[in-house]
């Protein structure tokens, strides 16, 4: 096992140490885990094309070290405990030996479904056991995995599928959340109709539910299971290849499928999970998120079994029967290492504190957030709340691209500050740059924030187009990885991250980047051309606001909102539909053309007196219009 820190002084020093010599650093946490070959080289690497390889020519297989290797020194203990949506099922647990063998069995089912090495899978599950299972049974077998969340439309699910070209989906009959249920199979047969390179989908059946059927290309997971032996070796793997593609947004164009790859993933994943919640045997840790995220994939999944944890899955949602489920859930499995969005906080903050008061909360030792900055209202209230005062919370920041979390406190070892992630992980070099590049060297200041050196985990490239992974991530400041935040150093080197500086809306931790909801609006007949800017929201961080122009006199303004609403649940899902809608003459737009968003979000967070210069607009007049229709 890596090493766990102990102290802030242990961390001062590790830090020290993996800045000074980064390969031997990481080559000694490399040595914990099991390998079939050991490596040639920890680290080659360059940011100008970019070119990054750790533990090159190593072998391994990542589901050995997330299962195999606990065999003998864990095998009885729970690896996987999962509550269901509704209170009255029961919950399941999986053992570590319960788990090794469903993931080899279903490895076995995708292997006689014709799934080999290399092959692209999709999954589009609700958050079952079966989904932790799925994922793993790719790794097995050395097939990618690409995740996809089950709140994406048809269209979105076909878009990915095609970009990565998968020839299998894994999928349910349906999606249980809260009192809905969601037809995920009907999802996946609509998005299939576009999907040519799909030979075969294996259903999960949770709901019940009648579905529809293909022939030859539909198998139900429950007979396939029967047909196959529990056991499965584990296909070597180079420590670069890829072990999963995962799709999020940035500021242009589609969504791109981030890379990781599995030697230098596994190494991050459970150093930094081990140290960020300072998990000790026999905690009960449980991240709420959704595995169709990078928090679910690093923090529900990979982290913990590879730290021989016991790891919690939760299908529910956080106010279903109310909304002291979650705290529910905390007393019921004596949960130690609690781990959410701020979103969450901010929602169950809002109904009011009837829903805490009932539970004991006593076995948490340290809360985490993650996905979005945290307010100081949500931080004071989960300290003082769940935490009682006592408990660390740690303020994780880090992105899809990072694989692992970068800047946090280490459970309490350690300064934390409210609102602020903290110091970066060992082996993380962050640097906060001018808009010029220049690196700014004192602290108390606001800046850019970039990596400066590789860590185990990051970004390798995106799915069949490396240039745009240049493009995006190393090309706006040489020698650098741009993170698309700006952040604050503090007179103590701690780090507080503002938010993002591109055009990527953060709506209840989900990255939505602000081309792909106007190009989702622009599908609606009746919208000639939008443009679409973030604004504060009590509960979601930022909320989307649209400037719609449309093609002729508007009937009913209502309806339009609503048809509007529909095009992008359609063309994305519900989760990138619109807060605000307002109809518009005109964008503000330069003379070459390129909308001003500034001004758009000055208008939408209802500061409209502070325009700055509006002189250059090609027409300056549109600006009073709109300001005149700003929606409260
Ligand atoms: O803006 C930052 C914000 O979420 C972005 C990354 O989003 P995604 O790739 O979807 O991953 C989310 C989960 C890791 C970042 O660029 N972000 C994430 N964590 C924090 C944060 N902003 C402030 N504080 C955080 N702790």
């Amino acid at each position: 096992m890596t090493k766990q820190i102990n102290s802030f002084e242990e961390y001062q020093s590790e830090y020290k140490k993996s800045v000074k010599d980064p390969e031997k650093f990481w080559a000694e946490q490399a040595e914990t885990f099991t390998w079939q070959k050991k490596w040639k080289k920890v680290l080659d690497w360059n940011f100008k094309e970019p070119k990054v390889k750790w533990f090159q020519g190593a072998k391994l297989n990542i589901t050995e070290n997330c299962l195999d290797r606990h065999l003998e020194t864990r095998g009885d203990q729970v690896a996987l405990l999962w509550e269901a949506n509704n209170p009255k099922e029961k919950a399941r647990s999986y053992t570590y030996k319960e788990l090794h063998e469903a993931v080899c069995r279903y490895a076995n089912v995708l292997k006689k479904n014709g799934a080999k090495k290399g092959d692209r899978i999709c999954l589009y599950m609700p958050m079952l056991p079966e989904l932790g299972i799925a994922v793993l049974a790719c790794a097995r077998i050395g097939a990618i995995h690409s995740v996809v969340f089950a709140g994406f439309s048809a269209t979105a699910l076909a878009d990915r599928i095609n970009d990565a070209k998968c020839n299998i989906v894994l999928t349910a009959d349906a999606i249980r959340r809260g009192k809905k249920e969601i037809p995920a199979k009907a999802v996946v047969d609509e998005a299939l109709q576009t999907c040519p390179s799909v030979k075969k989908v294996i259903v999960t059946n949770c709901a019940g539910i009648a579905v529809s059927w293909v022939p030859g290309r539909d198998k139900w997971l429950f007979e396939e299971l029967k047909k196959v032996s529990a056991k499965c070796p584990a296909e070597q793997m180079d420590a670069e290849d890829p072990l999963f593609v995962l799709y999020t947004s940035g500021s242009t164009g589609k969504p791109k499928g981030v890379v990781h790859t599995c030697g230098g993933y596994m190494v991050y994943a459970e150093y930094s999970f081990k140290n960020v919640f300072q998990y000790k045997k026999g905690d009960v840790y449980w991240c709420t998120a959704d595995i169709g995220w990078i928090t679910g994939h690093s923090y529900i999944i990979y982290g913990p079994l590879l730290a021989g944890a016991t790891t919690m899955m939760f299908e529910g949602v956080p106010t279903y029967p109310d909304a002291g489920r979650f705290w529910n859930v905390v007393d019921k499995h004596k949960v130690n290492q609690f781990y959410t969005a701020p979103t969450a906080i901010r929602a169950l903050m809002a109904k009011g504190l009837k829903y805490v008061k009932p539970y004991k909360l006593s076995t948490l030792k340290v809360l985490g957030t993650v996905g979005e900055p945290i307010n100081e209202e949500a931080w004071n209230w989960y300290d003082e709340h769940i935490g009682k005062g006592k408990i660390p919370i740690v303020d994780t920041w880090w992105q899809t691209e990072t694989g692992g979390i970068m800047i946090s406190a280490l459970g309490d070892k350690g300064p934390r500050k409210a609102t602020y992630a903290g110091y970066p992980l060992p082996g993380i070099q962050p640097v906060l740059l001018d808009p010029k590049g220049k690196v700014i060297k004192e602290n108390e200041k606001e800046g850019l924030l970039a990596i400066k050196y590789p860590w185990p985990s990051m970004i390798r490239t995106t799915y069949g187009d490396h240039e745009r992974c240049r493009m995006v991530y190393f090309s706006a400041f040489k020698n650098h990885y741009f993170t698309g935040d700006g952040a604050r150093r503090d007179k103590d080197g701690m780090y507080r991250i503002i938010g993002r500086v591109d055009d990527v809306i953060n709506v209840s931790g989900h990255r939505m980047g602000t081309a792909e909801v106007e190009n989702a609006i622009n599908q609606n007949e009746e919208v000639v051309e939008s443009a679409v800017v973030g604004y504060p929201h009590p509960i979601k961080g930022q909320g989307i606001y649209a400037y719609v122009i449309t093609n002729g006199k508007i009937k009913d303004e209502q309806k339009l909102r609503e048809s509007i609403v529909k095009t992008v649940s359609k063309e994305i899902g519900k989760i990138a539909k619109p807060e605000k809608i307002q109809f518009v003459p005109g964008l503000p737009k330069t003379r070459s053309g390129k909308i001003m968003r500034r001004i758009l979000r000055k208008i939408a967070e209802g500061n409209p007196g502070q325009l700055g210069d509006v002189s250059t607009l090609l027409d300056p007049s549109v600006v009073e219009h709109i300001k005149k229709g700003y929606l409260k």
